[in-house]
């Protein structure tokens, strides 16, 4: 039985001040009006075997959450169950829990399938042909995941090092898996032609990801464990003890298990795929450009303007002779930043953080 697990966790600090705490980047509404959010549920709901998805999120996002999905037409309530986390401590506590879960409360034999809440995919019946073949792959005992042929040295992913075909499937092993490397090492992998990003998006067998977690972080595991076991009900929404939560290390699904698990395969997508990271990805992605390169979603007018995006719901927004800029209105919040310098919009939410 295929689980879509939806990972929703960690506020997207560098889309400040659209994406924040309270209400972070799953939320954002893109420019056809569905949230990531929505959208991920649409894509899990599109490749789920009964209508079954888990959701592990904050607690404070629940209603949110269920709220937005609610919105779409093919989703059942009831076969959406939910493990809220009193506070975030990264994807290998998430993903373990939700391994757990499945295998004690869902089915014995669960193959499931984590999608980040933040991804965005247009092409859904490539990305089903995809899960299918990952799907082979995580009966077969092999923990899977989704490579995409890198367009540039991006230092904000894992990296793949993609060994022989595996007989009989659509699928290369692995041989290295490399989170977040420098940059020189990155454009080293992409000139090779051997590496593919690591999309964040796994299939295994929920049994097979215990096992490969206790040879690999068996602390990891333990942790998981004792909190699965401490929780009161295990009926959605399950809600774990905040101090059994909280002795979880705060470690990704990346470095705990998938560099050191011995069966790891990888299906190169034939899907379209982002990372909806930064505003600079927001703007290429988003809305057409003007002849000068410029993008607007909202209300503003560029006059001898180049290469600007603008996003504003409400007031108008002029820019004059300005280039290479992202600004974004909100209704208490205004960011004025370099495009070129979108990842460092985080260090503004640092700030407001350090000044609190
Ligand atoms: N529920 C829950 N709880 N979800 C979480 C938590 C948590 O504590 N931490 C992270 N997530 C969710 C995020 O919301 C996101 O959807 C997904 O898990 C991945 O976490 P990120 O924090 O965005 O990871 P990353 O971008 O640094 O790296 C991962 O994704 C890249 C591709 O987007 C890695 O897998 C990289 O190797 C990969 O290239
Ligand atoms: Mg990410």
């Amino acid at each position: 039985m295929l689980i879509p697990v939806i990972l929703s966790g960690g506020a997207g600090t560098r889309l400040w001040p659209v994406s924040r705490s309270a209400y972070p980047k799953p939320f954002m509404r893109m420019g056809d009006g569905e949230t990531l959010l929505y959208k991920t549920l649409d894509r899990a709901l599109a490749v789920a075997d009964d209508g079954h998805v888990l959701t592990v999120t904050g607690r404070d996002y629940y209603f949110l959450t269920r709220d937005e999905y609610a919105t779409h037409p093919r989703a059942n309530l009831d076969r959406l169950p939910f493990l809220l986390e009193p506070a975030g401590r990264n994807t290998a506590p998430a993903i373990l829990l939700a391994a757990l879960h499945a295998h004690a409360h869902i089915s014995a034999d669960a193959v499931l399938l984590v999608l980040p809440a933040d991804h965005l995919i247009r092409d859904l019946d490539a990305f089903a042909a995809d899960v299918v073949r990952a799907r082979a792959l995580a009966q077969d005992g092999w923990l899977a995941t989704f490579g995409i042929v890198p367009s540039h040295a991006e230092t904000g992913f894992g990296y793949i090092r993609m060994a022989d075909a595996i007989a009989g499937r659509d699928g290369r092993q692995i041989d290295a898996f490399v989170e977040k490397p420098r940059r020189e090492v990155a454009e080293g992998y992409v000139a090779s032609g051997d590496y593919v990003w690591n999309s964040g998006m796994f299939c295994f067998r929920a049994d097979a990801l215990i096992a490969a977690a206790q040879a690999a972080c068996p602390d990891v595991l333990a942790a998981a464990r004792a909190c699965h076991d401490a929780a009161t009900s295990h009926e959605s929404p399950v809600e774990y003890a905040r101090e059994a939560f909280l002795t979880q290390p705060d470690i990704s699904i990346d470095y705990a298990v998938m560099e050191r698990a011995a069966r790891r395969a990888v299906v190169a997508a034939g899907f379209d795929w982002s990372d909806i990271g930064s505003w600079k990805a927001i703007s290429d992605l988003e809305a057409e450009s003007d002849e000068h390169g410029n993008r607007v979603r909202g209300h503003a007018i560029l006059i001898e303007s180049e290469n600007c995006y603008i996003q504003s719901d409400k007031r108008m927004v002029a820019a004059v002779g300005v280039r290479d800029l992202v600004i974004v209105d909100t209704d208490d919040a205004v960011l004025v930043a370099d495009r070129e310098r979108a990842q460092q919009v985080k260090l503004v939410v640092d700030r407001l953080r350090a000044d609190k």
